[in-house]
């Protein structure tokens, strides 16, 4: 596996507003990411594996060493639109920009990206104050290789010819921080043209996984709320995740 190198981590970024770490291995790269002390707009940390690599709502993240990207960035944003659904829009944009739009990786509700039905792509946003400051923690794990895996886990394999893993990285970097420096005007509708289940119908599913609704999903509000027609009318769900017939 090729080694991952500042140079090109960092390659055309202002290397004066970053603090970067490239490890090989980590208990979470979000948690070293939020103890670390900086004084850099952003911290970047990446790691080969994770010993206690963390999922969203309190699961594990399966993270050995086969190739994958475990990657977290600290920054501090005041921007109003919901960074978790930003976040998983600007990797599926770098991986068409890297590929030359060839990947076209779905975004499901609210921030898995899927290629070919299956997820490659998990995200995991925590927030600290620091200083009186809100600083986020945003932590993202993509797939390249799974010694062992369930049904619906994905792996970019052979995509990564088109999709080396600097290069994504890198890309995704770009996306992140000129964000946090310039915001997303259209980020709504970019997000629900790469959402591979507009008009689908699918069970929104809470924290703890009961189901809350059936419906048909019709897009996201300007908080990124589900929107979601159901017998009883237009329903607007704020948290969980969904779960789609067929897919997971
Ligand atoms: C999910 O459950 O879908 C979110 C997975 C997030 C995994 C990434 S890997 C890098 C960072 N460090 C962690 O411990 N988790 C995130």
């Amino acid at each position: 596996m090729h080694k991952l190198t500042q140079k090109r981590v960092l390659k055309g970024l202002n290397q004066e507003n970053i603090d970067l770490y490239l490890l090989d291995s980590v208990n979470s790269t979000n948690t070293f990411a939020k103890e670390k002390l900086s004084k850099k707009d952003y911290l970047i940390v990446t790691a080969e594996q994770q010993t206690a690599g963390r999922g969203r709502q309190g699961k594990e993240w399966y993270s050995p060493d086969s190739g994958n990207i475990y990657m977290s960035i600290k920054f501090e944003n005041d921007d109003p639109a919901p960074l978790s659904l930003i976040i998983g829009l600007l990797i599926s944009e770098a991986m068409d920009s890297v590929s030359g739009l060839k990947i076209n990786a779905g975004l499901k509700w609210p921030n898995d990206l899927l290629i070919s039905n299956k997820k490659i792509c998990g995200i995991l946003i925590e927030s600290q104050i620091d200083a009186g400051n809100i600083e986020f923690i945003v932590g993202i794990g993509i797939n390249y290789s799974l010694p062992k895996k369930e049904a619906w886990w994905g792996e970019i394999g052979n995509l990564a010819e088109i999709l080396p893993r600097e290069k994504l990285i890198n890309s995704i970097l770009r996306g992140v921080i000129n964000y946090s420096e310039n915001g997303y005007k259209n980020w709504k509708a970019a997000w629900e043209k790469r959402c591979m289940h507009l008009g689908v119908e699918l069970k929104a599913v809470s924290n703890n996984q009961e189901e809350i609704e059936t419906g048909i999903f019709k897009g996201i509000n300007e908080e990124g709320k589900m929107l979601l027609q159901t017998p009883s009318g237009l329903k607007i769900i704020s948290s969980g995740e969904c779960s789609i017939k067929g897919v997971y």
